[in-house]
């Protein structure tokens, strides 16, 4: 028989590095710093109603968009923090997390050969469905110490053939919310060369000292060639439930919704109703969140500092990262291998999530931590950290 082999389209997208992290985090009893999900669940009165969605029939098919009520309540979300007026019949439509929002996206929206300029380090599944839908991708990367956006470097990154931005505020690994100056900036890029933006706030609640998300779609001109994914992932603590949305014009959504209906057609039919409630009657909870973040966020920057290791301040996320040059490592990814053996803990090694992994001003040298954990098991990790030889 002809040995079996991926298809093209998957050629050289290395398996995700979070699966690879926490196994290496089981297997070597290490506390986990790596993957992004809480310790702790969401709001109970939100998993009683799932229950209750379950007891009470909603066990078949949702509608392809996603049920009214969650729709509904989606809608006044937008409505109720940035004053952006939906229709709750042509501009929501509900997905299987934001991962699957990216892909339909990606896929209903890029054709061969369009240029995605995607900011770097990026989350890992935009380079596999660029990839997947035949885009090219064009990084803008956000440079240490302070990973601001770099306007200069999104202008040159547009070309003729780029027809989107794929941007991500707040963006995981670096913590950078992008302000109003630099989102000002995408804005003029895009309508300057006619381009769409898709923009992940899957963390847009989760913000510190005081920094406001500000959601792109609202910006003057904006709404019509802005297509926003979010999840109640991040927001309300559950992120195996994978409840998304994609919000925006009817035509930017329904090509979210003509790529979703091939893929998972609709989405956990109890799990919609839930996050209805969550998002209507739950509305203090992702602020409680962040305030508590907040305080954990400080914990693990502490912890850090104590351990020798220089970390950068986030202004949102669940991540800090930081750098192991000052331990004597050029390369975060060897830095990470060692770890579980010399500390018995996990990181991420951000240099996965740039197209060029071997350049030293890029993320080489950077690593990133979760927060998003109790204090006491961020405790337990920067205790061990702070135990350990980390020098190279
Ligand atoms: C930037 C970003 N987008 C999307 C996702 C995935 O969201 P979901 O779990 O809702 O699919 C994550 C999860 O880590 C993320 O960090």
């Amino acid at each position: 028989m002809t040995p079996i082999r991926l298809a093209s389209r998957l050629e050289g997208i290395r398996p995700t590095i979070f699966t690879e992290m926490s196994a290496l985090a089981m297997r070597t009893g290490s506390v986990n710093l790596g993957q992004g999900f809480p310790d702790r669940d969401g709001p109970p009165g939100v998993i009683a109603e799932a229950v209750r969605a379950l007891q009470h029939g909603a066990n078949q098919y949702a509608p392809g968009p996603g049920v009214p009520s969650l729709r509904q309540a989606i809608a006044r979300h937008q409505q109720r923090h940035y004053g952006i007026e939906l229709d709750p019949d042509q501009h929501v439509v509900v997905t299987t997390g934001c991962t699957e929002g990216i892909a339909a996206a990606l896929l209903g929206l890029v054709d061969a050969g369009d240029e995605v300029v995607v900011l770097e380090p990026y989350y890992d599944s935009y380079v596999a469905m660029i990839q997947m839908a035949g885009g090219v991708r064009r990084p803008v990367t956000l440079r240490a110490p302070d990973f601001r956006l770099d306007v200069a470097a999104l202008r040159a990154a547009v070309t003729p053939r780029t027809r989107f931005i794929l941007l991500n505020s707040p963006h995981n690994p670096t913590g950078t919310v992008l302000g109003r100056d630099e989102l000002q900036a995408v804005a003029d890029v895009a309508v300057e060369h006619d381009l769409v933006v898709i923009t992940d706030e899957v963390y847009e609640h989760l913000t510190f000292d005081g920094t406001e998300h500000v959601p792109l779609a609202g910006l003057p001109g904006m709404w019509e060639r802005t297509l926003t994914l979010s999840s109640a992932g991040k927001s309300y603590s559950f992120t195996g439930w994978k409840v998304g949305w994609a919000t925006g014009p009817a035509e930017l959504v329904g090509a979210v919704l003509a790529a979703k209906q091939w893929m998972t057609f609709t989405s956990g039919s109890p799990l919609q109703p839930a996050v209805a409630l969550a998002l209507d009657e739950e509305p203090d909870f992702p602020r409680d969140l962040a305030r508590d973040l907040e305080v954990r966020r400080d914990l693990l920057l502490r912890g850090l500092a104590d351990a020798g290791i220089t970390a950068y301040v986030p202004e949102g996320t669940y991540f800090a990262s930081a750098s192991v040059r000052d331990l004597g490592w050029s390369d975060g990814l060897a830095f990470c291998l060692a770890l579980p053996e010399r500390a018995g803990v996990v990181a991420i090694p951000t240099q996965v999530f740039y197209d060029d992994q071997t350049d030293a001003d890029g993320g080489r040298h950077l690593v990133r931590f979760a927060f998003c954990k109790d204090r006491e098991v961020i405790e337990d990790g920067v205790t061990r950290l702070a135990k350990a030889d980390l020098s190279a």
